[in-house]
């Protein structure tokens, strides 16, 4: 996943781009690039390499103009290199494009283009873009993109520069976000928000194959059909600092701390919009990566509070691609921060082809999945721009609660008195949740000399496996140490062999009536010369020599992933941090993976 971003305006577009690509640095970093219209043609620098490189070489350059067109890439076809990096040229660098997605013809496109003697400078998809535009070029730009846009196929956000039609800027998007931001003298194209919140909170969300048409002074709308659109203008609300670092040395930290807020004006959100649960016989509940073990965690508390028949969580990634028995009496819940990841679009689109309803639980407004699924409920975790997932998870599980709660009182499984109960404890949980934030300091000196692992397992039983899943995931995406996660009852069926002197084991241990199961687990692979970190809240947990124990505060069990979350993004935060690691841009990593 890439990210893009464009200005039209009165100021020198070069400090304006490069300010908001380091706020899309999180969707990709292998190259960066810019074009700039100087008045006399298009300059173009581009690179390999962070961003900061990038803002090193313009240091030494003089470039300037008030039309511009940035790139931040995360390479899927054509490795990263300076000739792959964008904005890609046509070969009479007459057009200049920035491209975020997968363009699936690409190929077809080239070898025609390369038939009329057209040349390629590099090995990407995106080339194909530029080049092509310029080959339906006759004079109209807008023209051209259409007809460009028409013959693509695949997912695509679109900046577009033209030398001849120097005041111009186009965008238009198929699958990916691409938003518009309008100010008083200056007009914006973005991937998303915090590239250009601190210039303007005025923005129109592109919708697939819409086509906006910028200049300094105005934006229009057109469709494929070149005829004039109106669109709805719509007001961020998020603050500019909330899309900042806010003084702490990395945006996960930040926020993990911005948990107990979040998770309060998540909570506290009524869910208004959902569909009658009575109608079906059937919950699928599909996501990937983090927002797939949030999925993990509730289906524990869909089955006990529901009981409801057939609750399958999967992949994604499987899901779309299994001819999945789903019906219109299935109901598919689609979770996702994002909203744009590719696999959990497709996912929805397969659902909603075999008449499945859809509900979709998202925290950008605007996004794909937003838009296309029936229902949709929002996360109010605010911008997440770390790439590990932290306080989106753990909105996501808090909405996901509130979802069994109302259902199982619809379905009249549980008595209006007894989902009371269980709401005012799910109110409970961010103060709980600043609670474990006091601890911050045992974890941050624990994780310290858990840095020299080659690997660290994690066990649970029952609700406690899932959110083991998700303690894996944490500590291998950001520290890059090997992590597996095993069901506590499953080490006798093999991977206790894997156990020796001096390994460490993160045993969380939520579920009272478990506790002693999880205890003898413990005790097997102790004995087995492990190290035990233990998350819990039982009464009976003990530190010794070979366990170290952080306490958890009560509460209901099936809520109760949502406290040792914490202590988990925290271990792995600073298990990766005392390893130095790039925390907020993990390696080969995107924020959001708006392709296959
Ligand atoms: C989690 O820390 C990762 N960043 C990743 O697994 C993420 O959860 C996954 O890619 C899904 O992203 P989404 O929630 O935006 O759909």
């Amino acid at each position: 996943m890439c990210g893009i971003i464009g200005y039209a305006g009165d100021e020198c577009a070069v400090p304006i781009i490069v300010d908001g690509l380091k706020k899309l640095e999180y969707r990709g970093y292998d190259s960066a690039g810019i074009a700039i219209f100087d008045g006399g043609g298009f300059n173009v620098v581009k690179q390999k390499g962070r961003l900061a490189a990038l803002e090193e070489k313009l240091e030494n350059t003089s470039l300037c103009g008030n039309m511009g067109i940035g790139h931040t890439r995360w390479a899927t076809h054509g490795e990263p290199s300076d000739v792959n990096s964008h904005p890609h040229l046509g070969s009479g660098s007459k057009i200049a494009v920035v491209h975020n997605g997968i363009i699936e013809n690409y190929k077809q496109l080239k070898a025609r283009l390369e038939r009329r003697g057209i040349t390629f400078a590099s090995q990407t998809d995106s080339e194909v873009v530029a080049q092509l535009a310029e080959y339906y070029y006759k004079g109209d730009l807008l023209d051209a993109v259409i007809k460009t846009a028409n013959a693509l196929e695949g997912s695509y956000a679109l900046g577009i520069m033209c030398l001849e039609e120097p005041d111009v800027l186009i965008a238009v998007k198929k699958d990916n976000p691409l938003i518009v931001g309008v100010s008083q003298n200056a007009n914006f194209i973005a991937s998303d928000v915090p590239a250009i919140l601190k210039h303007t909170n005025q923005v129109y969300y592109l919708e697939d194959k819409e086509i906006a048409v910028l200049t300094k002074n105005g934006v229009e709308f057109f469709n494929t059909d070149k005829e004039p659109l109106t669109k709805q203008i719509e007001t961020i609300t998020w603050s500019v600092d909330s899309a900042e670092k806010g003084g702490y040395p990395h945006f996960m930290l930040k926020e993990i701390m911005e948990q107990p807020k979040v998770l309060r004006d998540t909570i506290q959100t009524e869910i208004t919009k959902l569909p009658d649960i009575s109608q079906f016989n059937k919950i699928v509940i599909t996501a990937c990566g983090s927002a797939y073990n949030a999925g993990v965690v509730s289906k524990y508390v869909f089955e006990r509070l529901c009981r409801f028949p057939s609750i399958e969580v999967d992949l994604a990634s499987e899901f779309r691609y299994k001819d999945a028995c789903v019906d219109e009496k299935t109901l598919v819940i689609l979770v996702s921060q994002s909203g744009e990841t590719a696999d959990t679009i497709a996912a929805m689109r397969e659902a909603k082809s075999k008449g499945a309803v859809t509900l979709s639980i998202v925290n950008v407004v605007g996004s794909t999945l937003a838009k296309e699924a029936d229902y949709t409920v929002y996360t109010a975790a605010g911008p997440e721009i770390a790439v590990a997932t932290t306080k989106a998870f753990s909105t996501q599980l808090a909405v996901l609660y509130k979802l069994a709660v109302k259902f199982a009182v619809d379905l009249q499984k549980i008595s209006q008195e007894e989902a009371k109960t269980l709401s005012d404890e799910i109110a409970t949980i961010p103060d709980k949740v600043a609670e474990i934030l006091t601890h911050i300091d045992f974890i941050q000196k624990y994780a310290s000399t858990c840095i020299g692992y080659k690997s660290i397992f994690f066990i649970g039983r029952n609700i406690d496996y899932a959110i083991a899943l998700e303690g894996s995931l944490k500590l291998k995406e950001i520290s890059y140490i090997h992590s597996e996660a095993y069901a506590g009852g499953e080490l006798k069926h093999g991977t206790i062999s894997l156990v020796e002197e001096d390994t460490l084991v993160v045993a969380i241990s939520c579920c009272q009536r478990l506790y002693p199961k999880i205890f003898s687990n413990m005790e097997q692979v102790i004995s087995r010369g492990a190290k035990v970190f233990l998350v819990s809240n039982a009464a009976e947990a003990e530190e010794h020599d070979k366990l170290s124990l952080l306490k958890l505060p009560d509460i209901h069990e099936l809520f109760s992933p949502s406290l040792s979350a914490i202590v988990l993004q925290l271990f792995s935060y600073y298990v990766a941090a005392n390893k130095g690691c790039d925390i907020d841009k993990p390696r080969n990593l995107a924020k959001s993976v708006t392709v296959e």
